[in-house]
């Protein structure tokens, strides 16, 4: 593991907010922000003309704007299996910066973008998943299925204890495309990913149609209904972000969609759950990440780095933990 600390580089730090406030969709920041942005690159492992790379063990973390760094971070027809999760332009706050661009048609045009290069990263017989908002979901189906062979609508469903809606009916899931370069030649290991075959009887089912009778096979593939709870803080997985993916929802894509020792990227990979999950089955794993907080958190998760900006990293205290501090815990951007 390693101890981050290298050179500062603020020619790095000037050109890459002026990209993000290009390509992203925050404010550009104002001068007390820019000095706290280029005190953040003052101690980084290595740059580029665009991004910071952290790697380890066959991981890659690349610190950057996903649309400009992709080229640089991963070779062409290299990739096995595709996570897409970006922000679905709903106006969340990613550590300030929200996700909300002018019009859905400048969203789209980005996301196009970015999705063309992902595309050029699958090998022919890759696999890519991809997340986006309800009301999104009609454009990108139609975009997607130009491209790729759609396998799979996936509705992720979860219960929600928060706000209720009253006078609509409230959204309790999110939508996957499951998408296929060759239909004809793609990865997808049914057995490692069966779940039990619920029949709602008491005793088996018995097929009586066989010869001896026997009982129904008690195990299946999973249908596209998937009923995983949400992250929530009181799971050990918990890290501090709006929209952290959980890690049965990754096993069951990276199980199903990729061997171990293939290549897996995730262009937005927020706390790295597809990087933490791809580690923990054998694979290999490139992730990028725009927000310095939740590159923390995957430096962490995937064990690249003891510390960031001469901060140690390590799992921030939940409130019920001995020993918390809500001063010790608040996060922090700068160094004391
Ligand atoms: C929906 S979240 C991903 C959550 C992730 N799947 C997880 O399990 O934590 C989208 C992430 O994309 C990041 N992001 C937004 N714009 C980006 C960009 N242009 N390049 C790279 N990352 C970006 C945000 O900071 C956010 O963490």
């Amino acid at each position: 593991m390693l101890d981050v600390d290298a050179r500062t580089s603020e020619r790095f730090a000037s050109k890459f907010l002026k990209q993000s406030a290009k390509f992203g969709y925050g404010e550009i920041p104002n001068r007390s922000q820019r000095e706290v942005t280029k005190a953040a690159f003052s101690r980084i492992m290595s740059t580029q003309t665009d991004s910071t790379i952290f790697e380890n063990s066959g991981h890659k973390l690349v610190w950057g704007d996903a649309l400009q760094v992709l080229d640089g971070a991963v070779a062409d027809a290299s990739v096995d299996l595709v996570f897409a999760d970006p922000p679905y332009n709903i106006g969340k706050s990613f550590n300030g910066r929200r996700d909300k661009w002018p019009s859905d048609e400048a969203y789209l045009e980005w996301s196009y973008q970015w999705i063309e290069v992902c595309l050029r990263k699958l090998k022919p017989n890759g696999s890519f998943y991809f997340m986006c908002s309800t009301q999104c979901l009609p454009f990108f189906d139609l975009y997607l299925r130009k491209k790729l062979t759609v396998l799979s609508r996936i509705v992720w469903f979860y219960d929600s204890s928060g706000v209720q809606a009253k006078r609509y009916f409230g959204s309790l899931y999110e939508p996957i495309l499951f998408c296929v370069c060759d239909p004809e030649d793609y990865t997808f290991n049914a057995d490692d990913i069966k779940v039990e075959a619920r029949t709602g009887a008491q005793r088996k089912l018995i097929d009586y149609r066989k010869p001896v009778p026997s009982v129904y096979s008690s195990t299946k593939v999973p249908g596209n209904v998937w009923e995983i709870p949400r992250v929530r803080y009181r799971m050990p997985e918990y890290e501090e972000h709006p929209t952290q993916k959980p890690v049965a929802l990754l096993e069951r894509i990276i199980k199903a969609s990729s061997n171990p020792g293939d290549l897996v990227l995730d262009p937005f990979a927020g706390t790295f759950t597809t990087g933490y999950v791809a580690k923990e089955l054998g694979r290999r794993f490139v992730g990028i990440e725009i927000e310095d907080e939740y590159v923390k958190v995957g430096l962490r998760r995937l064990n690249i780095a003891t510390h960031f900006k001469g901060e140690l990293l390590v799992k921030p205290l939940k409130s019920y933990d001995s020993g918390y501090s809500e001063k010790e815990t608040t996060p922090m951007l700068l160094d004391k």
